[in-house]
């Protein structure tokens, strides 16, 4: 019986994996139905929709939306009777019961689709922690990681007329997951992001990608190196690139493995480099030709910008010429307290507030934020850090944890490749140091190089090796890196008023930033400037931290630590805190700290 049990719970799975597809890139550009609005849900708090009391997989579960066929049948749930929230949205925030919430919410959403004439995708922009998904009562997938986007192919779920999706959504925090268990964010559980069907042919472009060549300034030609991937290993099968604004329209033909790349040569003086003082995109098309005919069986378009990116000595070179980030760390979350951010808007007036600090990059912590962020600060000539969120202390010895990482950097990679604005992956934050570390972060480090030269490689190292007023970076992992960054604290977790004594040693000839610095203040508190959580206290604590930055050697750029108040349940002080990290320049109203000011003054004269 058990082994009959375990056999059938296999083909089960074998089945969902099937329904889950490699990531569509960009698919928002291509003919979507939003799923987006208020859906059905149900707080399931001991999982009884998905195990029987005998914790076995349940056959009764919530995923069959079922309704009483006849007076005595017992059926327990009932979707269409339960409250409904917004999708996209965490529930923290539209349900006041589950403002502390970390366990499984099922949902719901019934929708009407016709008859598709290719394949039809179910995509998440992304739903923290872990997903199932059930189209019309059968699992099309199961999804771990809160922040990374994932498709199922749900064509042969789908019938013409009503259909229904049901997802499972658990956030609970776990030892061997990535994030691990703690960590200083407010927990957001729910489908944070947008939820849509996408329509493909039967064989489509799944992902291109589009990176200019370095070259000497007096190049007089820029060379574009594209790639392109089909989702079916199809040979001989027609593309066309194009660039209009260029004049630019080649052919490509697919491998054996659907697969093909081409060079685009182009007049340097024709190209206008993306750059934050010239954030240029250009249109760029991509056409399958259907072999049957001279028609198009499928197109991709997407607004590209073109630049280099490179680490010389301990410097940091944006299109051949040295640069200094000046930037910000952000969490996701829109301002005013209201959860997740998950659109252009909210992203764009986070960085709005950023571009008013003098902001010319911004690191996107401590996970790959939604699309349109990353999207929003390329138009606005924003550079990005962009990370996942191997915090802390990860499970360095679980492969599966390693398996979960490393598949949350090729999603945020490959969703974002096209993107000239990100400049930095980053693999970790704050990680003990140790050999199993070390092992785990250098093979991430290998695999993001495997999908992508054209960016730098980064973390957030600690400083470790400090005494008398000496600071010295000290990590392995220097050696897999392009850029050393740390987070340092000096002025808040240790050695208030110092600054101005320290001496720093980064003993690499690599760029150096500091990923993280700061301290906190409510905001409208004021006092003395050694009384904590008092505007004067943080602005101090700018004013030293800025003038010890610059005697740092070799530094190219920071992301001070916050641009605004973030709710994290690792910040309990009443009064105070009240569930706030208080390191913002900003409060969560966008109101703005004492120390905004010491930090736009400096990044004026930088
Ligand atoms: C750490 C960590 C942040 C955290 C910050 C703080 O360095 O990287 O996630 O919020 O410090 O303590 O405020």
């Amino acid at each position: 019986m058990k082994k009959l049990l375990s056999t059938l719970m296999l083909l089960v799975t074998l089945a969902t994996q099937a329904a889950e597809v490699p990531l569509l890139q960009n698919a928002m550009a291509r003919k979507t139905t939003s799923l987006n609005g208020p859906w059905h849900y149900i707080v399931d708090v001991q999982e009884e929709g998905y195990y029987d009391y005998r914790m076995n997989p349940t056959r009764w579960g919530f995923f069959r939306n079922a309704k009483p066929q006849r007076p005595e049948d017992l059926i327990e749930y009932d979707f269409d009777k339960a409250a409904t929230m917004q999708i996209p949205g965490d529930w923290n925030t539209q349900d006041e019961r589950l403002f502390f919430y970390e366990g499984t919410v099922w949902f719901k959403k019934s929708f009407n689709y016709g008859k598709p004439k290719g394949r039809v995708l179910l995509y998440f922009g992304a739903a923290n922690y872990e997903t199932y998904v059930w189209v019309n009562g059968q699992e099309v997938c199961h999804h771990i990681g809160g922040f990374t986007p994932f498709n199922a192919d749900v064509t042969d779920q789908l019938r013409e007329g009503e259909n229904v999706v049901i997802v499972k959504v658990d956030n609970k925090r776990k030892a061997e997951a990535v994030p691990t268990q703690i960590f200083d964010w407010w927990n957001y559980g729910g489908i944070t992001r947008d939820v849509f069907l996408v329509e493909v042919p039967d064989v489509y472009i799944e992902h291109f990608s589009m990176k200019l060549q370095k070259a000497d300034a007096k190049a007089k030609q820029r060379d574009i190196n594209v790639s392109v991937k089909l989702n079916k290993p199809i040979k001989g099968r027609i593309l066309t690139l194009k660039i209009p604004e260029l004049k630019v329209s080649l052919p490509l033909m697919t491998n054996d493995e659907g697969r093909d790349v081409l060079q685009v040569n182009v007049p340097a003086k024709k190209l206008q480099l993306w750059s934050p003082d010239n954030p240029k995109r250009y249109h760029v098309e991509l056409l399958l030709v259907d072999p049957a005919g001279p028609v198009v069986s499928d197109i991709v378009t997407d607004s590209i910008g073109f630049r280099t990116v490179e680490a010389r000595g301990k410097q940091i070179l944006l299109n051949g010429q040295p640069i200094f980030l000046k930037g910000i760390s952000i969490h996701e979350e829109k301002a005013h307290g209201g959860g997740r951010a998950n659109s252009t808007a909210d992203a764009h007036e986070l960085l709005s507030w950023a571009k008013e600090l003098g902001c010319n990059f911004v690191r996107l912590a401590h996970y790959p934020h939604n699309e349109y962020a990353v999207r929003e600060a390329e138009r606005m000539g924003i550079m990005v850090w962009s990370e996942i969120p191997c915090y802390w202390t990860i499970a360095w010895k679980n492969p599966g944890t390693y398996a979960n990482a490393e598949r949350q950097l090729t999603d945020m990679i490959r969703r974002d490749e096209n993107r000239a604005n990100i400049i930095i992956w980053s693999i970790a934050n704050e990680t003990p140091h140790s050999a199993e570390r070390d092992n785990f972060l250098s093979r991430l480090a290998h695999h993001s190089r495997s999908l992508d030269t054209s960016r730098l490689i980064s973390m957030a190292m600690e400083v470790t090796g400090a005494s008398n007023y000496k600071n010295r970076l000290q990590d392995n992992m220097h050696q897999y890196v392009d850029v050393v960054s740390f987070n340092q604290y000096i002025g808040w977790y240790r050695d208030v008023n110092d600054a101005p004594k320290m001496e720093w040693e980064i003993p690499y000839d690599k760029p150096a930033i500091v990923s993280e610095f700061g301290g906190g203040a409510k905001y409208g508190l004021h006092g003395e400037k050694n009384q904590r959580w008092t505007e004067e206290f943080q602005e101090n604590l700018y004013i030293e931290n800025t003038a010890m930055l610059d005697k740092i050697e070799g530094l190219c750029g920071t992301t001070p630590w916050i641009l605004k108040d973030f709710r994290s349940p690792r910040r309990v002080l009443d009064g105070i805190q009240d569930y706030y990290n208080r390191k913002g320049l900003f409060s969560d109203n966008g109101e703005k700290k004492k120390a905004f000011y010491v930090l736009k003054q400096w990044y004026e004269k930088k």
